[in-house]
Order: C-alpha cells, then structure tokens, then sequence
C-alpha cells in the first residue's frame, strides 16, 4: 500500500548531471510542493550581482561547495516562508554532513521529518556528456540538452526565442572537481539516509519520463496535499 503524509518533505540526491534539477520541477509540480533548489538559488544571487553573490560565484566557478556558514542564511530564509508549510523538495541541500546535521535540527524545531530521500544513480560519463550538452534559459530556468533534449532551434528557447547559455560550471574541468566533490563529500549521505530506512534508489540514467514514473513509485502517494 502506498504511504500516507500529512507533509511530504523530500530530498532529491545525486551527482552533478543526474537529473535532479529535471526531476525536482516536474514532481514539485505534481505534489504542489516547492522545489527548493540551493543551486538555482547562489546563481540568482550571482546573475544579480548582489555582494552575497559575489561572495560566493568564486568556489561556485571552481566547482567546490559555498561554506555551509555562508550559505546556511539564505536556506534557513527559504524555509521559512509560508509556500513551505504543506512541505518543500530540496534539490542540492544537503550537500555534506554537516549540513544533513542542520536540516535534521531545523526539522526537530518545525516538529517534521524527511519522508524520502532520492537517489539518482547515474555513471560519471554520461553526467559529463549530460552537463556539458546542457543549455539554460536564465529567465525561466528552463533546461535544454543538444543532445537529449535539444532547442527547437538552435542556441534559442522554445517559448520566448531568446539565448540559451551554458553555465559556467559545466566545462569539462570543472564538472570533473564537482564530481570529486560529490564523491568525497555528498555521497557519505547515501549510507547515512539508507541506515535511517529513507533512502531510495532510482536510475537515472533512464529517460526522463521513466526516471519521473520511478521515482513517484518510489516517493509514495501522499494524501491531502
Ligand atoms: P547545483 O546547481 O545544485 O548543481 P549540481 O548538483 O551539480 O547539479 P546540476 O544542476 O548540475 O545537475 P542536475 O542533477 O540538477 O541535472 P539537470 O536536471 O540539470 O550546484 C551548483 C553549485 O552551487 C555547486 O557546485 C556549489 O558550488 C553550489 N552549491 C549548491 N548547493 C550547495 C550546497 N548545498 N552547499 C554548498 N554549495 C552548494 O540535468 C542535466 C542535463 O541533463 C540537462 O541538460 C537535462 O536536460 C539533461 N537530462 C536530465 N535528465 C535526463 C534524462 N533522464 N535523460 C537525458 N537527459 C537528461
């Protein structure tokens, strides 16, 4: 039987390229939850060019985490807002140990848990080719691929026919650092959330609408949202 939530608060989990940032639209959408994306979040800031976002575009640019004290305001800000209450879809939050740590005592203090945590498995060559074939509309934040999911023409987004960019982080070099970051720091979470009996594991190298038919089985279908 599938499970009921009164609130359903997920995390989305995954290397660089996996999918989540795709996933976590679609399934806010059908759940009516924000999706709560920390990297979309930094880049909004940097595209601003407020003085947080200069702050922080250096280690985003080198493809190393933005210091959990700098970042923890903007995310603590986040979840305070009403859209929140009936739950949220982190996308990229938490990244590390220390800041799986935070959300627990956020959470502990807002009297909820974590109902799921998903886990994007996906092969490190094909998140090099997914991310560097990835181009963004800046306005809309819609996402495109050349090869999987290519504009209808060239460079242009399909609604507004305006430029399309590469983010400055999906270079080759740079997606090589953010998988080693990945590594070394985000996937000690995978052990730590299975061992708490939240994790669940997806493919994500699938096509989009099977990784989207996947994970909602695996998310449940929770009541009264
Ligand atoms: P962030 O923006 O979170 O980047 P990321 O985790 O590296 O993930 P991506 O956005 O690159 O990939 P995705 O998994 O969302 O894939 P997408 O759906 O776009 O973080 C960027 C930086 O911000 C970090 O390096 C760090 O500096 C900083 N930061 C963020 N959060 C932080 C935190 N908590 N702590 C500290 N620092 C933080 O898909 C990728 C491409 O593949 C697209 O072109 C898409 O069209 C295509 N695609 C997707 N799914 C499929 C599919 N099933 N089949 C074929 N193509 C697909």
């Amino acid at each position: 039987m599938s499970p009921a939530f009164r609130s359903l608060n997920l995390v989305f989990l995954g290397p660089p390229g996996s999918g989540k940032g795709t996933q976590a639209r679609i399934l806010s959408e059908r759940y009516r939850i924000p999706h709560i994306a920390t990297g979309d979040m930094l880049r909004e800031e940097t595209r601003r060019r407020t003085e947080f976002g200069s702050s922080v575009k250096g280690y985003m640019d080198k493809g190393e985490l933005v210091p959990t004290s700098v970042l923890n305001g903007i995310v603590l800000r986040r979840f305070d807002s009403d859209d929140c209450s009936r739950g949220f879809l982190l996308d990229g939050y938490p990244r590390n140990v220390e800041q799986a740590g935070l959300l627990d005592d956020l959470l502990a203090e807002l009297g909820r848990t974590i109902e799921r945590v998903v886990w994007f498995k996906t092969d490190d060559e094909l998140v090099m080719k997914r991310l560097t074939g990835r181009r963004t509309h800046p306005n809309s934040g819609r996402v495109y691929n050349l090869e999987f999911n290519p504009p209808r023409e060239d460079g242009l987004d399909d609604a507004t026919g305006e430029s399309l960019e590469q983010r400055s982080d999906d270079s080759e070099d740079v997606v090589r650092q953010r998988l080693q970051v990945y590594n070394d720091q985000t996937v000690p979470l995978i052990e730590l959330y299975k061992m708490r009996g939240l994790l669940v594991e997806v493919n994500g190298e699938d096509s989009v609408e099977n990784v989207t038919e996947a994970a909602m089985k695996a998310v449940g279908s929770p009541v009264g949202l």
